[in-house]
């Protein structure tokens, strides 16, 4: 039996624990954000526990009902053929993946890796970085990710260059953003190479990429683009952004099974990120010798196609376009309250589905602890307290395609209720 027949023999089986709406009768045409028959139809498609009221997707993003029976499928499909199949035919498996993921990225197949997830990636290209030179700079912000900023940090010992952080500004505009960064190039001349987050982690801010990008390359500056938490939450042409390194998570916004990231280099860059530790010769530009993951989630890396499948049933617009609303129904609610300050701009082209607030004067790790807590316990909503912006702690509120409006009101009477 061959994997094709596996999976639909095994789907009655792995079928008869959820029930599912059959996708087909999600067609990709336009849908109104404020259409609430059409979301409450995509929401059933997800299976998500009633004891809370979980606003905390941007750790990452569960798995609709069809996907998660494909995986289950994939699962007992890995289980029972193990390195039979694995030796035999993953690598074609994988190729074809690969090959589909290129075309929706617009890039080339020799471009991509899979990884484990965002920070393998992240960690391979800052790690592998080979054009520093000891005394060059490299630059990272206060709103990059935490485990980012550590690898920028190492590069002080393990390169001998020098590490500068930025605050970004807050609130920030498109304008300021770039302002601050194109400032760090001013004050630094000797900066080689950036760490730039697409979708910041702590504030869900939308970084303008594309101008950041082409500022530093003019000024011969490479950028390294965290792109963990932007694909799939909302739509960009990637090509457009004119990056030549980056990292993505599958498992956020994606939808794919826990355990899948991707590594992008550009073909002609390849050989400027040194092969994992003697996995190949310097000069080997084969884009997957900078990543060795050892044995993965087979089951997980298999599904990516059937997660791929449930969103361009929905479409990225559509998508893009719910989140943003459910975004804007407790954000609406909270922005006149002058007791609030809300961290992420009411421009369109800088926020999708996350968006973080605190409470004026609550600035401290410990105060956002508690208030996250809070709203855990007396109001029974689930968000998460971010640390290590510049300018304070705070609470990131991150909904999802399974959210409902009367989720985000609930969110905003909690913090009407709390801020009295
Ligand atoms: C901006 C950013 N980069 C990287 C990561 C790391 O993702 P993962 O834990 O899947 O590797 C995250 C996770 O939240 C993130 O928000």
């Amino acid at each position: 039996m061959d994997r094709r027949q596996f999976l639909t023999a095994s789907a009655a089986l792995a079928g008869a624990s959820m029930a599912a709406t059959p996708m087909m009768s999600l067609a990709a045409t336009h849908r109104s954000p404020e259409d609430e028959d059409y979301w409450n139809f995509i929401r059933k498609q997800y299976e998500v526990t009633d004891k809370i009221t979980n606003m905390e997707a941007g750790y990452w993003g569960i798995m609709s009902i069809p996907v998660t029976q494909a995986y289950i499928r994939n699962t007992h499909f890995i289980n029972s053929n193990s390195t039979y199949y694995v030796r035999r035919e993953y690598r074609g498996d994988y190729n074809k993946i690969i090959a589909r993921i290129a075309k929706k990225l617009g890039v080339g197949e020799d471009e991509l890796v899979l990884t484990r997830n965002a920070t393998e990636a992240m960690s391979s290209l800052i790690n592998g970085y080979n054009k520093l030179n000891e005394g060059d700079t490299v630059i990272y912000a206060d709103q990059d990710y935490g485990a980012m900023q550590s690898e920028m940090r190492y590069l002080k010992k393990y390169r001998r260059v020098n590490v500068v952080e930025i605050a970004a500004p807050e609130p920030a505009s498109k304008q300021d953003m770039i302002d601050a960064y194109e400032r760090a190039l001013n004050d630094h001349p000797k900066c080689k190479m950036i760490l730039l987050t697409h979708v910041s982690n702590r504030t869900g801010i939308i970084n303008p990429v594309k101008e950041i990008t082409a500022m530093a390359k003019g000024r011969g500056v490479d950028v390294l683009l965290d792109a963990a938490h932007s694909w799939g939450q909302f739509d960009f042409d990637f090509q457009d952004l004119g990056v030549d390194f980056c990292g993505f998570n599958m498992h956020k916004w994606i939808g794919v099974p826990l355990g899948v990231g991707l590594l992008y280099i550009r073909k002609n860059r390849v050989l400027d990120i040194d092969p994992l530790r003697g996995e190949a010769g310097p000069e080997n530009d084969n884009v997957r010798t900078r990543i060795h993951t050892g044995t993965v989630n087979f089951a997980s890396v298999l599904t990516i196609p059937d997660a791929l499948d449930f969103r361009e049933g929905i479409g990225q617009r559509n998508i893009e376009g719910r989140l943003r609303a459910l975004r804007n129904q407790w954000v609406s609610q909270v922005r006149g309250n002058d007791k609030v300050e809300i961290l992420t701009p009411d421009d369109e082209n800088m926020y999708a589905a996350i968006t973080s607030f605190r409470i004026k004067g609550k600035t401290s790790y410990e105060d956002n602890a508690e208030l996250m807590t809070m709203l855990h316990e007396k109001y029974g909503i689930f968000t998460v307290a971010i640390g290590g912006l510049a300018k304070g702690s705070a609470i990131r509120v991150s909904p999802s395609l399974y959210n409902s409006r009367a989720d985000c009101d609930k969110l905003a009477a909690a913090i009407k209720d709390i801020t009295g």
